[in-house]
């Protein structure tokens, strides 16, 4: 890569960073749910569930390498305008079907920051949804920014841990911008 645009304040994390943690995420999925795996059922159908739009790319790059049979399925939740969390959660596309308790769902998350969104899917899934099972996969993750009850939350794949600061690229926007970016970069701050 040549210089980081003026725009970033650092590279934060690299594509060859993220092609190895998409990989290692990827190998243990495959161990877990493949037949004697610790969350293999019998009978039950593996489902990539993707939640739009920030978690397209990782999306993308997961599923490629998940070697079980496997479907995805897309949601889309409003949970977020400009960097701060407005903890609101409205979904805007939902599974179709009214049952998956035939299902295994694996949440495909770009990040976990308060947590909110994260706990409202879970709980949509569960309660509304009667998955057979519901755990969640997220590339990054801010627990330093949990919100009061949900301190203790963490997914069961995550990629890495990373500083409560805002972050662009590899789906992740600012206002809808820079989801397009092959890495992942701190935005700079308004001074
Ligand atoms: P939560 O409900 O607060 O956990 O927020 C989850 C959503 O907020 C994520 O799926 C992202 O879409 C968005 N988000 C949180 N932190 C960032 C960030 O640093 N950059 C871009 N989007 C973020
Ligand atoms: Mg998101």
């Amino acid at each position: 890569m040549r210089g980081l645009p003026d725009e970033f304040e650092k590279l934060l994390i690299s594509e060859d960073e993220i092609d190895a943690m998409v990989r290692r995420i990827a190998e243990e999925i495959n161990e877990d749910y493949a037949e004697g795996g610790k969350y293999y059922t019998p009978g039950k159908k593996l489902v990539l569930v993707c939640i739009l739009k920030g978690s397209v790319v990782f999306m993308g790059e997961l599923m490629k390498r998940i070697n079980l049979p496997v479907e995805i399925e897309f949601m889309r939740l409003k949970s977020y305008s400009g960097s701060s969390s407005t903890g609101t959660i409205l979904p805007i596309l939902d599974l179709d079907r009214a049952d998956y308790s035939d299902c295994d769902l694996l949440i495909i998350e770009d990040i976990v920051d308060t947590g909110r969104t994260l706990h409202w899917t879970i709980s949509h899934l569960k309660d509304d949804k009667h998955a057979h099972s519901v755990r969640t996969v997220t590339l990054l993750d801010k627990p330093s920014r949990r919100v009061e009850g949900l301190e203790d939350y963490e997914p069961d794949y995550y990629g890495t841990i990373i500083p409560n600061r805002f972050i662009v690229g590899y789906g992740l926007d600012a206002d809808e911008a820079y989801r397009t970016l092959p890495y992942i970069a701190i935005l700079k701050t308004a001074k």
